[in-house]
């Protein structure tokens, strides 16, 4: 890579190397195992990973691969947060596919979020829908975003601004979002 390299030719590259990472879901992974012991997530996020705090996210619906790698990032201590530090350090490899098999197999999750705000937020989304999808359902490695918690949004693109938490594409992505886009974009996520 050059340094004339524009930047949408960066971010396909990066997407490259990440979906190449992802695999597909494990198929000894076992919904049914995984809801049992999904009764230690509930009274966070929510019966059916419909969380009832916004700054909380919803796990129904999440990408298998995306959820087991947070899951990983965790218990690394890569992406951190006390809560789910300690929790992620008692999972077994069989337990995080099976809690991803379980919670990726839910219906779609809905949030409450603001219509001036979220239309403002499909403005600036062209971006974010080449990798997270038109529907923002996600992709493997690819969190869905529609539906999710919007405070939630917001404190994620944050955290990847000010490289709390790391990832290639999304620090540099929301580097150049402003507190405004990160709200307007947070609320056509949740709306979606
Ligand atoms: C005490 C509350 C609490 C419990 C219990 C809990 N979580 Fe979490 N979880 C959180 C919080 C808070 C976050 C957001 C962390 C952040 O801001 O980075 C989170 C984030 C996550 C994420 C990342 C979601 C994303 O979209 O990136 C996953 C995956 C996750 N939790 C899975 C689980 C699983 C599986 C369980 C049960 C084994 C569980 N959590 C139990 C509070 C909890
Ligand atoms: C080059 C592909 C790419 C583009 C473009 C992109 N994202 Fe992402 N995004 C990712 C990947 C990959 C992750 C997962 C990072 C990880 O594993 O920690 C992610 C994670 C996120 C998360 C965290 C979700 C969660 O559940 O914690 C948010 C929020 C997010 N992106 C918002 C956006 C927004 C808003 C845009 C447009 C301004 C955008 N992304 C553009 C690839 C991309």
């Amino acid at each position: 890579m050059t340094k004339k390299t524009p930047l949408l030719t960066s971010l396909l590259l990066l997407l490259a190397v990440f979906l190449s990472f992802s695999s597909p879901a494990n198929s000894a992974a076992d919904p049914e195992a995984g809801e049992k012991s999904a009764s230690a997530c509930i009274g966070c996020h929510g019966n059916k990973g419909q969380s009832k705090n916004v700054q909380w996210p919803n796990l129904a619906a999440q990408q298998s691969s995306y959820l087991i790698n947070q899951l990983n990032a965790f218990k690394s201590g890569s992406r951190t947060n006390p809560m789910m530090q300690a929790i992620a350090a008692t999972l077994s490899e069989a337990d995080k596919a099976n809690l991803a098999a379980y919670f990726s197999s839910l219906p779609a999750p809905t949030a409450v979020s603001d219509a001036a705000l979220a239309a403002a937020g499909q403005e600036k989304a062209a971006l974010c829908l080449g990798c997270h999808g038109n529907k923002g359902e996600g992709r493997g490695a690819i969190p869905r975003l529609a539906g999710q918690q919007p405070d939630y949004l917001v404190n994620q693109l944050q955290n990847f601004k000010h490289g709390v938490r790391q990832s290639g594409p999304m620090q540099s992505i929301a580097g150049n979002l402003s507190d405004a886009d990160m709200r307007e974009l947070a609320a056509f996520f949740a709306a979606m």
